[in-house]
């Protein structure tokens, strides 16, 4: 049983478990506060992260960051940020359902050393792979489940767009994904998101 950061750090940097170990430079496990009332997570690193082992580092990272400060009020280090795959699936392409598999225990195992509060999840391959498996999510876009809360083991899920659709989407797009991360804020200070 893994049952520090640390060592789910370390062994998770070991991992051969599929086929991405191949081919990736470093792993990316995730990074920021043990435990934290807020996670959010992710689809999987790129190339800025296969370089520097750290998640949301390039393009999508800076928009990340400037959602945590200006609608959470906190700064990176303040959270945890982590993926659904820990290694960069080559030429950015999606994971696919066996590598997402293959790396499953360890994402279920940061969640429980994290203990947070609210979930974050950026994108469709981090809702239908938390969502999904949870059986809420099943079959259903990202677009019909945005907007609401879902509940899993003690946490409240939050859906919203990744960061690199909304880089590509305008401003429309920027404005909803504010309200999700505002909506996170505010069910961490104990307020009602429902909407
Ligand atoms: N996109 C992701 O989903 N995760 C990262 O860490 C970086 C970009």
């Amino acid at each position: 049983m893994i049952d520090s950061i640390d060592r789910l750090q370390a062994e998770a940097r070991a991992c051969q478990l599929c086929p991405l170990a191949e081919t990736r430079t470093q792993v990316v496990v995730g990074e920021g506060r043990v435990p934290s009332d807020l996670m959010i997570i992710g689809e999987g690193p790129g190339a800025r992260e296969d370089e520097l082992g750290r998640p949301f580092v390039g393009r999508s990272g800076k928009l990340l960051d400037r959602l945590i400060e200006e609608e959470l009020g906190r700064t990176r280090d303040q959270v945890y940020i982590t993926n659904v795959v820990k290694c960069r699936p080559p030429n950015n392409r999606d994971p696919r359902p066996e590598e997402m598999q293959a790396c499953a225990p360890w994402l279920e195992r940061q969640i429980v050393l994290v203990k947070p509060l609210v979930i974050l999840l950026l994108g469709r391959t981090a809702v239908s792979r938390v969502l999904g498996s949870s059986g809420v999510g099943a079959g259903r876009s990202l677009t019909s489940l945005r907007g609401h809360r879902y509940d899993r083991s003690g946490a409240v899920i939050i859906p919203t767009y990744h960061p690199a659709y909304v880089l590509r989407g305008g401003a429309a797009r920027l404005t909803e994904m504010r309200v999700d991360f505002a909506r996170a804020r505010l069910t961490l200070s104990g307020g009602s998101v429902e909407v």
